[in-house]
């Protein structure tokens, strides 16, 4: 199927908390699909989306309408485990397609449109990744690098990346 990327609008919210559950891998644990609304963890990625500044995603749909995947950033609360390892106010990425369009480059499409549009407003993006998640490698592909290995949420093994977008000297 073919796949046409816009950008993600705040009546896709419901579509970014169902996005969110595969992207945290809440889908493995069993757990319910709204679990990822009531998780403080997580919740942040999405509640009250394009209600803060520099809300910026992306959404892909099929040939017949049907939504495949997103991938959005957002500045996550100072508690973040990730700053502290990468600069405070470092939007993090987060990214899913979902199971039955897994594997057909939607992922890839998305990360084309994404750095691209984040760099008008921000000198960086952050993530983290399962290590023995193969998205990794669409990351290193996209020019993220590893900064840190972290215990997640769940109390297995993550890599920070970092995506620099601007050279220090543009970001002052
Ligand atoms: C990761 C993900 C967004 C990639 O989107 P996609 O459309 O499947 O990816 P593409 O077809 O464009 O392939 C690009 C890369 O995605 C990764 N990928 C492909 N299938 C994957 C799968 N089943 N699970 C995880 N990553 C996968 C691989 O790195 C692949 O590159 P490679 O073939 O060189 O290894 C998507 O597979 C997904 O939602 N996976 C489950 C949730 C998840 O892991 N989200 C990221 C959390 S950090």
């Amino acid at each position: 199927m073919k796949f046409t990327i816009r950008p993600a609008l705040k009546s896709d919210e419901p579509l970014l908390w169902r996005m969110l559950y595969f992207a945290a891998h809440m889908d493995e644990e069993g757990s319910a699909p709204e679990s990822a609304k009531t998780n403080p963890d997580l919740a942040p990625y999405v509640e009250k989306w394009t209600e803060r500044a520099g809300d910026l995603g992306f959404i892909a749909v099929g040939e017949d309408g049907t939504p495949a995947g997103a991938a959005w950033i957002r500045v996550m609360p100072a508690e973040s485990p990730l700053y502290r390892w990468v600069a405070p106010q470092t939007p993090e990425l987060a990214i899913a397609v979902a199971p039955e369009f897994v594997g057909q480059g939607v992922g890839t499409e998305l990360m084309r449109h994404l750095p691209p549009a984040a760099r008008a407003i921000y000198p960086a993006i952050a993530l983290s990744v399962r290590a023995n998640n193969p998205a990794k490698r669409l990351y290193e592909r996209f020019g993220f690098a590893t900064v840190a290995r972290i215990t997640n949420r769940v109390g297995t093994q993550s890599f920070v990346m970092l995506l620099q977008l601007r050279q220090r000297a543009d970001a002052e």
